[in-house]
């Protein structure tokens, strides 16, 4: 079937210092799982500022970006990479919106955090960011390998 042998989509998720703290990690994994998305790397990691700084560059100038900063080193994140239909889009609406009290209930943001600053998770938010997040964060690449549940995923 066309879903077996389609170049899929990639995404950068990672959880944030906040959810490794609080024991979310799991929850955010099992959606993914859950939902049918193929995990293709991961690691645990305590990033250094200046990696934070080129993943977050667009908002270097924002008041809030010292702040961003100082959170996003305060303890190690889980990285992420995952594969799948849509997996950019789709996946910023599993976690909902940036500001978790206006993130339905039901996305992982909604469902667990209060305020944007300690929003416990990261979605690349286009296909262009996704290739530029996934380079910076796995330059040693991700693993390839067959999934035997896809062809009951994709029709
Ligand atoms: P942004 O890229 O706008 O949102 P998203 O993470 O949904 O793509 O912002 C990046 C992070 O910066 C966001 O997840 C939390 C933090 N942030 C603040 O702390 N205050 C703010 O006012 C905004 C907009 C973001």
């Amino acid at each position: 079937s066309r879903g077996l042998c389609m170049a899929m989509e990639r995404t950068y998720i990672m959880a944030k210092p906040d959810a490794v703290q609080r024991g979310l990690v799991s929850d955010i994994i099992g959606r993914f799982e859950k939902k049918g998305y193929k995990l293709v790397a991961l690691k645990l990691v305590k990033p250094a500022r200046s990696l934070l700084e080129e993943h977050y560059d667009s908002l270097k100038d924002k008041a809030f970006f010292p702040s961003l900063m100082d959170y996003m080193t305060s303890g190690p994140v889980v990285a992420m990479v995952w594969e799948g239909k849509n997996v950019v889009a789709t996946g910023r609406t599993m976690l909902g919106a940036t500001n978790p009290l206006e993130s339905a209930p039901g996305t992982i943001r909604g469902d667990f955090s209060i305020e944007v600053g300690r929003n416990i998770c990261h979605g690349s938010d286009s296909v262009e960011n996704a290739e530029r997040e996934i380079k910076l964060w796995f330059g040693e690449g991700t693993i390839d390998w067959s999934s035997h549940s896809q062809g009951w995923i994709y029709e």
